[in-house]
């Protein structure tokens, strides 16, 4: 049980069908591919790029987007450290049902703080997490601006914005370093599924 656990009295019930049982059935492992990095730097895009190469490839995936998780199950919070923190609590939890139910989850979320990022690798077993640390060097970010949220967050008009007025804490010990400004899109995919060949999570 967790700090955060106010449900007392209740029982885990182990499934009959298990992870390995589903990862048998899929022929490939489950993981959780971690993207993270400042707005702009395309992780939604590397996340949804490598998901579809998946796909192709016959594997179960699912990405998890912050933008979109942001509509839905944590349309309650805002951007502060502490709602920033609970965001990825919260999806971190639910990355790892994702990878109980065997499938290869990537999640697409700026999780700027390592603390944060660090409580998500401990909650799954070792080698179950991933991190893809999409690198882009903030003056790209804010000259491609996609969103015109740089633009604002300059104005004033968004506070707390990362990058700008709030702390982006960079990955020290990443699984993987993708180089978005350097590299096309189909170059950082393949740097993707080679980690994940490499890790033997997808066949050779
Ligand atoms: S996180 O910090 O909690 O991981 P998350 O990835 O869910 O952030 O959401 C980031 C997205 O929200 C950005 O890509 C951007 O579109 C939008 N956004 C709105 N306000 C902010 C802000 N203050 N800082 C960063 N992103 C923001």
């Amino acid at each position: 049980m967790n700090e955060t656990t106010k449900s007392s009295n209740t029982v885990w019930h182990h499934a009959t069908v298990t992870r390995a049982r589903r990862e048998a059935l899929n022929g490939h492992k489950s993981v959780i591919l971690w993207f993270t990095g400042l707005s702009g730097a395309g992780k939604s895009t590397l996340a949804h790029a490598v998901e579809e190469k998946l796909h192709q490839l016959g594997c179960r995936t699912f990405v998890l987007d912050g933008d979109n998780v942001r509509h839905g199950l944590c349309g309650d919070l805002g951007f502060s450290a502490q709602d920033r923190e609970e965001n990825i609590r919260r999806v971190g939890e639910m990355a790892k049902l994702f990878i109980e139910a065997g499938e290869i989850v990537l999640t697409a979320f700026i999780s700027p703080f390592r603390s944060d990022r660090a409580k998500v690798r401990g909650l799954v077993p070792h080698g179950d997490f991933l991190e893809v640390y999409c690198h882009c060097p903030l003056d790209i970010c804010e000259q491609r601006d996609v969103k015109g949220l740089y633009r604002r967050a300059r104005a004033g008009e968004i506070k707390d914005f990362t990058g700008i007025s709030s702390p982006y804490e960079t990955p020290e010990n990443p699984e993987l370093v993708v180089n978005t400004s350097r590299y096309n899109l189909e170059e950082c995919v393949d740097q993707v599924l080679s980690l994940l060949r490499e890790r033997t999570i997808i066949p050779a």
